[in-house]
């Protein structure tokens, strides 16, 4: 569905947001796009959607150049901003009924789809409030209703989760899944490392507009080094506790100590976490899976120590 080779974007001839991304996007696939504030992931999704003329690469929608034709792209595309929708003189159903009948839906379909996203959402008693009157969190649910009442075979999302709470949010990757299975391919973008780990099909991690890594959540998992880390609370006052030999390289944070540890070791990690216990070196610990977000941080902090490296060189 979507196809993007050597995509860079420079801005005002300095800031290079992207720098040459290449990806592909298939129908029934979500991809989520994580990476840090500045990354180039609004400018990818803007690129696509035909708001921003790359400066170089090309993207292929549906076979068809969609920098040649951004019309045709928009057409194709549906997209949430990442700026809150103004809402104001508007209920979220007129919002959402009117970007319904733009985007070409008939009367009925549009008003049934409306009733089943505001439903679904668990928005419905707000459906007639008018837009000024509005938390933020509604807003951004009226906005991802707004995107996919009438979808293109392109969803694009940036950040629809935030200002969300937490079982809204899971509704909300319930219709994402289901924009998927209904054929629809989907773009996403997420600081929520957890939830993409969960609900997403691959991962795209851009770094200083750069694709650090690309994988399923599983597979950048494997990129950990350790399957397991034993996290250690450490008391007030003293020192971290000197790591055995296994259980380098480890991090301190605070009272916070955390040690990859292959499953292999499990065993003697947690001993010798016990024995921190009974001698009070620590207060509590834990070991648990590598988390998706323990390999994001390590990619993106690695990739910052590199950036700087080149920078200083
Ligand atoms: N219109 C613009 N003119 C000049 N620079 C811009 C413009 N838009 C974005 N940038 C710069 O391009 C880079 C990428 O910005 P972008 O908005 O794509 O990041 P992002 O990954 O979406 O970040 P965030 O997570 O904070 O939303 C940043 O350095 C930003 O300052
Ligand atoms: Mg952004």
């Amino acid at each position: 569905m979507l196809q993007i080779d050597g995509l860079t974007k420079i801005y005002r001839g300095e800031v290079r947001a992207n720098d040459d991304l290449s990806l592909v996007v298939s129908e029934g696939e979500v991809l989520g796009l994580l990476g840090h504030n500045g990354a180039g992931k609004t400018t990818l999704l803007n690129q696509v959607a035909g708001l921003v003329r790359p400066t170089s690469g090309t993207i292929t929608l549906d076979g068809r150049d969609a920098v040649a034709d951004p019309a045709f792209a928009r057409r194709v595309c549906s997209l949430q901003l990442q700026a809150q929708a103004p809402l104001t003189g508007v209920t979220p159903r007129q919002a959402i009924e009117m970007l319904g009948r733009i985007r070409g839906g008939g009367r009925q379909r549009v008003r049934q789809r409306t009733d089943q996203l505001l439903a679904a959402l668990d928005i419905g008693e707000w459906a007639n409030v008018p837009g000024e009157r509005l938390s933020g969190g509604i807003r951004r649910l009226t906005a991802f209703c707004m995107a996919v009442v009438e979808p293109g075979r392109l969803v694009m999302l940036d950040e629809p989760t935030n200002d969300v709470d937490p079982v809204r949010r899971r509704l909300m990757w319930q219709q994402v899944r289901q924009l998927a299975a209904d054929g629809c391919a989907v773009v996403l973008v997420t600081h929520n490392v957890a939830e993409a780990e969960r609900s997403v099909d691959r991962i795209i991690v851009l770094d200083h507009g750069r694709a650090a890594a690309t994988g399923t959540p599983a597979e950048l998992r494997l990129r950990a080094s350790g399957d397991l880390r034993l996290d250690l609370t450490l008391a007030a006052g003293l020192a971290p506790p000197e790591p055995p030999s296994w259980a380098s390289p480890t991090t301190v944070t605070g009272n916070r100590m955390v040690v990859p540890v292959a499953t292999a070791e499990a065993q003697q990690a947690v001993d010798w976490a016990q024995q921190l216990l009974a001698t009070e070196a620590i207060v509590q610990f834990a070991l648990n899976p590598i988390s998706l977000e323990d390999v994001y941080v390590g990619l993106t902090s690695t990739a910052e120590e590199d950036h700087d490296a080149s920078v200083a060189a």
